[in-house]
């Protein structure tokens, strides 16, 4: 693949807040399979207008739409959903041969879909090497015996995740329950989920991925677009009454952070973080989003009477809010003061803890870089082995200057602390030497995850229980580049002895 002939769009040149906000459709079930709600999706190429003035693009999506139909489900309402790939024969993306499980005996098409977040047996988690070809699908069951939250689908399949996800293959999964209606929170037309994606477009409103200056080993470390694509519309405007809103932010981007503020500053709050409720709201200036994290946010329009207010990423205006004048609806209840308790799991109870370095190396191959978790390869044995229904902690070392969304799948758990470290210590001497005291997780993290931000050089600590179920299952980073490149592990829930 040469590097790109084509002309790039800067998105500069597009007009501003032409195009209203699309909300992703709700998806209906497609009848029943013994009792259980059956949903069908299929995966196909779609073309979506991007911007009024763009022609429209060529993405995979799930179901035709970016991002791709929502599911909707209430806790402890299991489903199925047959997942039918019917995209084409040929990848529009730089794929890297060299990348393990990218080999060029492998199809070029692939797909396997995850549901981050879910906790559901091993055999429908979409174990990246459980992929399969166009003309063929698979039916997942989804239990959903889990709390009220925002989860999302996505593509999962070994060595060419990161160009599937970025072609469009992802969509949202909502979980609720009868704790998060009773706090009667903004719904229906005053919910609103956003999904961010940065992409590069050509001249001709196509989206292009980079590629390295090795035509054989086309993979690169990280990648950031220009655009910002908000539910598949590049600076996408929204009319909203003056009153509260729910905005459920997922950040689907390949490796970029977001740091997101309002124009105007409207009273905004954080209410939930990627497995539901905050404790409590937590007031907020400016919202940290992390490759693979969820937001939940309450921002009340209500003193902004026919004003408007930007959604700025860096001070770059990628969204705008236009406020009417008019509420439809009077007396929109208060924002609670307590949303749901998130009970501090005793270190006292972890019956393991692990030290779990993460770490770069120039890779034999002459790609640049190579980034491993544990120092351990994708096909190397399992070393992370939990026994089902124990807690463990997890010491995220991170030797590089890099921070790294790690993510666990099946699991929920909570940040303990970060704390720096003399990275040269440990590395000579495998010794850990803070060097500063430990650092509580924002008031914003301090709920259920399944994400967390490594920050470069420090030590993050985490704490899990493994319930659910016992298989095989991974942990990465959700930089996505860095992900197909080895920087993901499996680890197996193992039963009780
Ligand atoms: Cu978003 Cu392996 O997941
Ligand atoms: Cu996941
Ligand atoms: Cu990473």
């Amino acid at each position: 693949m040469p590097p790109l002939a084509r002309p790039a769009l800067d998105p500069n040149t597009l007009a501003r807040f032409v195009d209203p906000l699309p909300i992703p459709p709700v998806t209906k079930s497609d009848g029943t399979r013994a009792k259980v709600p059956l949903y069908r999706i299929t995966m196909r190429e779609t073309a979506i207008k991007v911007h009024r003035d763009l022609p429209p693009t060529r993405f995979w999506t799930y179901g035709g739409t970016l991002p791709g139909p929502t599911l909707e489900t209430r806790s402890g309402q299991s489903l199925y959903v047959e997942w039918i790939n019917a995209l084409p024969p040929q990848h529009f993306l730089p794929i890297d041969h060299h990348l393990h499980g990218a080999e060029s005996s492998k199809p070029e098409v692939r797909a396997v879909v995850h549901v981050h977040g879910a906790k559901v047996p091993p055999e429908s988690d979409g174990y990246p090497e459980a992929w399969y070809e166009p003309g063929k699908s698979a039916t997942c069951y989804y239990p959903n015996q889990q709390d009220a939250a925002m989860l999302w689908y996505h593509d999962h399949a070994m060595g060419i995740n990161r160009l599937n996800i970025f072609a469009g293959l992802l969509g949202l999964f909502i979980v609720r329950d009868p704790h998060e209606d009773a706090l009667g929170l903004p719904a229906g037309p005053y919910e609103i989920p956003l999904v961010l994606l940065d992409r590069l477009f050509d001249k001709d409103g196509q989206v292009y991925y980079p590629v390295s200056r090795d035509p054989a080993a086309p993979w690169v470390a990280d990648f950031a677009g220009n655009a910002t694509l908000i539910n598949g519309r590049l600076f996408p405007y929204f009319d909203v009454e003056p009153r509260t809103y729910r905005f459920r932010l997922l950040n689907g981007s390949n490796s970029r952070f977001y740091n997101l503020e309002l124009s105007s500053k409207p009273n905004m709050y954080q209410i939930g973080t990627d497995q539901g409720l905050l404790p409590r709201p937590v007031p907020l200036n400016l919202l940290s989003i992390a490759p693979g994290e969820r937001a939940d946010v309450v921002v009340d329009f209500s003193e902004r009477l026919g004003q408007t207010a930007e959604l700025l990423n860096g001070a770059v205006p990628i969204m705008q809010f236009r406020v009417g004048r008019r509420a439809a609806k009077a007396g929109v209840k208060p924002l609670p003061a307590s949303l749901r308790p998130v009970p501090p799991i005793a270190e006292s109870e972890a019956v393991t803890t692990r030290l779990l370095p993460l770490d770069e190396y120039k890779d034999r191959t002459q790609t640049p870089i190579l980034m491993l978790l544990n120092r351990t390869h994708w096909n190397m044995p399992v070393t992370e082995r939990p026994v089902i229904d124990t807690v463990e902690i997890w010491n995220l070392i991170n030797l590089t200057e890099d921070t790294h969304p790690i993510h666990l799948h099946l699991v929920r758990f909570q940040i303990l602390d970060r704390r720096k470290f003399d990275v040269h210590t440990y590395q000579t001497s495998g010794r850990l030497n803070y060097t500063a005291p430990a650092v509580k997780p924002d008031p914003a993290e301090a709920g259920w995850k399944d994400t967390v931000r490594a920050y470069a050089r420090m030590v993050t600590r985490i704490i899990v229980r493994f319930e659910g179920y016992t298989g095989r299952y991974v942990w990465h980073c959700h930089i996505l580049e860095h992900e197909d490149n080895e920087m993901m592990r499996p680890f197996e829930v193992v039963p009780q002895s």
